[in-house]
Parts: C-alpha cells; sequence; structure tokens
C-alpha cells in the first residue's frame, strides 16, 4: 500500500491526510476482496524500515492503526474474516498491541477471508527467525539437521499455514519488493500501478486480475506441458 504522502502532497495536505485516506482505500479493497472468495489477502501496513520516518508520523501511524482496528473489528468479524498480524510485534506501543491481542482473539474461529496485516515486518528479519528457531530446535535435539526441507523452513515463518500468494500489488509506483514476504513470493505474479494507494479500488483490482487471469503461471515447465495439463 505505498503512495499516501504523495496523494496528499498532490492536493496540498499534510501526510497523516494521505494515511487517513488510505484506511478508507484500505477497507473497501479489503471487503472487494472478501466478496471476491479471496482466501487469503496479506496486506503491507509498515515495514520494519517505517520506523527511520519521522518520529511524529511514526506517532501518528500508530495511533491510526489502533483506531483503525477497533473502528473495523466489529465489521470484519461480522464478515467472518479471520484477522492475523505478522511481524516483530513487541516494538508496538502497548495500546497497539491490546487492539491487535483482540483482534486476532475475537476472529480466531472465522472461517472466511484471512486477512494478514503485516507490520514491522521484513522478509529477511521473517527468515532470520526461521533459522534462529531451527537451529534452538536443533541444538535441543528436537530436531536432527536432516529433517530440514522447505517445508519445515516454510512452517517456521509466520505465515505457516496461508496459500501461497498468486498475486502481489503494489501501488504508488515503486517497481520493488520492498523486503516483502520474501519466502513466500517465489512463484507469485507480480502487479505494479502508478496509481497511489488512497486512489486504489475494487475496479482498479478487477482490472489486475483480469490481466493475471490471462498470465500463463508455469512454475518452470514448458508452455505445451501446461497447456496439456489444463
Ligand atoms: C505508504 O504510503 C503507507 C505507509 C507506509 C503506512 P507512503 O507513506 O509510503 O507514501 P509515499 O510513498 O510517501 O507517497
Ligand atoms: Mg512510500
Amino acid at each position: 500500500m505505498d503512495g499516501n504522502g504523495r496523494w496528499a502532497r498532490q492536493r496540498g495536505l499534510p501526510r497523516s491526510a494521505g494515511h487517513q485516506a488510505g484506511v478508507k482505500a484500505t477497507r473497501k479493497t479489503v471487503e472487494h476482496c472478501a466478496r471476491l472468495h479471496t482466501e487469503a489477502l496479506t496486506i503491507y501496513a509498515f515495514s520494519s524500515e517505517n520506523w527511520r520516518r519521522p518520529e511524529t508520523e511514526v506517532n501518528f501511524l500508530m495511533e491510526l492503526f489502533v483506531k483503525a482496528i477497533s473502528s473495523e473489528l466489529n465489521k470484519l468479524h461480522e464478515s467472518n474474516i479471520r484477522v492475523r498480524f505478522i511481524g516483530e510485534l513487541s516494538r508496538f506501543p502497548s495500546a497497539l498491541l491490546r487492539e491487535i491481542t483482540l483482534a486476532t482473539e475475537k476472529t480466531a474461529d472465522n472461517t472466511g477471508m484471512r486477512l494478514n496485516i503485516a507490520v514491522n515486518y521484513g522478509g529477511r528479519n521473517e527468515l532470520t527467525n526461521a533459522v534462529v528457531s531451527i537451529a534452538r530446535k536443533i541444538e535441543s535435539g528436537e530436531l536432527d539437521s536432516k529433517s530440514i526441507t522447505e517445508e519445515l523452513i516454510l512452517q517456521h515463518t509466520w505465515l505457516p499455514d496461508c496459500p501461497e500468494p498468486d498475486l502481489f500489488v503494489r501501488t504508488g509506483g515503486e517497481q520493488r519488493l520492498s523486503n516483502y514476504l520474501l519466502w513466500h513470493i517465489a512463484y507469485t505474479e507480480l502487479a505494479f500501478t502508478d496509481t497511489l494507494w488512497p486512489d486504489f479500488d475494487g475496479d482498479e483490482l478487477d482490472r489486475i486480475i483480469e490481466d493475471y487471469s490471462n498470465r500463463q503461471r508455469r512454475f518452470g515447465q514448458t508452455g505445451d506441458q501446461v497447456q496439456k495439463t489444463k
């Protein structure tokens, strides 16, 4: 979700107004994905690098997250959405941690769309954590190094039980991953749009999905092989 600051600047507004408009776009997009029966949606709300922003902006974002989670929670729950947060959560202020715990617990048994919210998330950090916990289990004798497989590594990431993402969308015009979901997007289709996040909506997502559905996903096979197995 990139482009909130530029959206605000174009309107002569403070960056905070862009983040507020971004929350609306997030709400609409989550609702749209749920309507499409998306199995899992993972949104990048705050990266482990975003702490480097001016303190006032970081503080504003923390308060905005608290407000957004608490005001959206009932609706998410009614929509049977299961909310989870991924990232290094311990660094967050306690008010935000409370909302995070509340949202996770309240929706834990929901069976509809999985909404994963990445906060203080970094893909390398996720993999480092996985390596550390596997190493600890080997040290304690709980695991043998021979049992290290891709599946075992996945089980030690923060998304052990979600389907592999089919589609990655980045708004705001930059064409980079910025440390997002590195392990999980090995075969994910990538889409980049110049639209700034507050202007993103279901119609644009539909267009991106339409483009995605015309792509041939070969997973290393030849085009002919994929045609035959269809
Ligand atoms: C992304 O928009 C939102 C968050 C990081 C929370 P930006 O704040 O990065 O917006 P630009 O890139 O400055 O326009
Ligand atoms: Mg940005």
